[in-house]
């Protein structure tokens, strides 16, 4: 029904992605937005909106359906009940961490964040003149999870205001449990320290999981800030909204004010396509969930079978972590210069805080992921 093996030509579209090695043989795998094809149900909301000819402010507040979108989607995907009111739409995700450390961290405060991790989050906190503290991501026999015990080590520090957390997590993958959740919970309440929950990527769990959102966690709600929105999942990310979810009138307002005259209102098409997506795309999303469920398996298997490279087929999102750190570079300047010059182009792992990694970005066609495997295995 949905065609996700179509090859899209993106080239001459200006796209981020594509525009990084414009005229050169590199497949760009890197930042993450698919290749695929945003659902029809979304475009024809977008289009019925174009057609009506205006294209003047709205306030998302206001935008009653939007919102009650919002709150259907957060009770059908993960049975939290939210009110309307608690939604703060902000036009994009990285906007809405970087507003919370400026609203609970005087300059000088400290911000935890995991590592390795996505690059704006782990540059929020110097940027906010607060300084960032990194809690490893350890690799366990299944998987990725946080250091939970230099986590509790660093929350101690009455300095620590705001812990950043990624769940699930970019660029590992992992998810948190109900116990993990809940010792990040006592973590921040037994040490006064705000949670704000990047869950960006928590629509795209592509195993049997069911996401748990930070500020449905009793103990969490009134401390809690969790970031979402429908721009990974339905490819709509350069539309630009998002929306914090604040259950608490305090911390909501702390946060609004530190907003205030510098983050502008999510504009009309965001509002829409966000609308659809939660209410017009389910087939869709499913049928998106088996086709990458099929892409890591496939990328896993591949690249497990390559000398000197290893990746943990992860439980969500559509990236993937890759261990190169046994690689023979054959005189390549580093993992990421070995992968360029096979004629891939993935985001370094230098970004993201191991230089001896590479991500991989399997929201594409198979036919493409196959090019990328028949390239690195030269
Ligand atoms: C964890 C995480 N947070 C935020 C973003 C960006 O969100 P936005 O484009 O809504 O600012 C990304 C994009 O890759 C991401 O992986």
């Amino acid at each position: 029904m949905f065609n996700f093996d179509e090859r899209v030509d993106r080239s001459g579209t200006f796209s981020c992605k594509w525009e990084k090695y414009k005229g050169k043989d590199i497949l760009p795998m890197w930042i993450a937005d698919t290749e695929f094809k945003v659902a029809p149900s979304i475009i024809n909301a977008c289009r019925q909106q174009l057609d009506h000819g205006v294209l003047g402010y709205h306030l998302p507040s206001q935008h009653q359906p939007a919102n009650e979108a919002v709150v259907h989607w957060c009770k059908s995907q993960y049975g939290w009940d939210i009110q309307p009111s608690w939604i703060v739409w902000t036009p994009g995700v990285c906007p809405g961490f970087n507003v919370a450390i400026r609203a609970f961290c005087e300059p000088g405060d400290k911000v935890l964040i995991q590592t390795p991790n996505y690059p704006p989050i782990i540059a929020s906190p110097e940027i906010n003149h607060c300084e960032g503290v990194h809690i490893p991501t350890v690799e366990q026999t299944d998987g990725w999870m946080i250091d939970f015990d230099a986590l509790e080590t660093q929350a101690k520090d009455p300095k620590a205001k705001v812990f950043i957390m990624c769940n699930p997590m970019n660029p590992v993958g992992s998810t948190l449990n109900q116990a993990q959740l809940d010792k990040i919970a006592q973590i921040c309440t037994d040490n006064n320290v705000i949670l704000c929950s990047d869950e960006i990527h928590c629509d795209l769990i592509l195993d049997d999981i069911q996401h748990l959102p930070a500020g449905n966690h009793p103990t969490l709600q009134s401390r809690s800030i969790t970031l979402m929105a429908a721009n990974k999942t339905f490819n709509i990310a350069g539309l630009g909204a998002s929306f914090a979810i604040i259950p608490d009138a305090q911390v909501r307002q702390q946060f609004n004010l530190a907003a205030r005259g510098i983050v502008p209102w999510v504009n009309i098409m965001g509002l829409i396509a966000t609308q659809a997506a939660f209410t017009l795309a389910n087939d869709w999303h499913e049928a998106q969930r088996n086709y990458l469920i099929g892409n890591r398996d496939y990328l896993a298997k591949a690249i497990n079978a390559i000398p000197g490279l290893k990746a943990i087929p992860a439980p969500a999102t559509f990236l993937m972590w890759v261990d190169a750190s046994a690689l023979d570079l054959q005189g390549a300047k580093n993992v990421q210069d070995w992968c360029e010059s096979r004629g891939v182009g993935p985001s370094p792992g230098a970004d993201f805080g191991d230089e001896h990694f590479f991500r991989l970005n399997f929201g594409v066609s198979r036919s493409m992921l196959e090019e990328v495997v028949d390239r690195l295995s030269l």
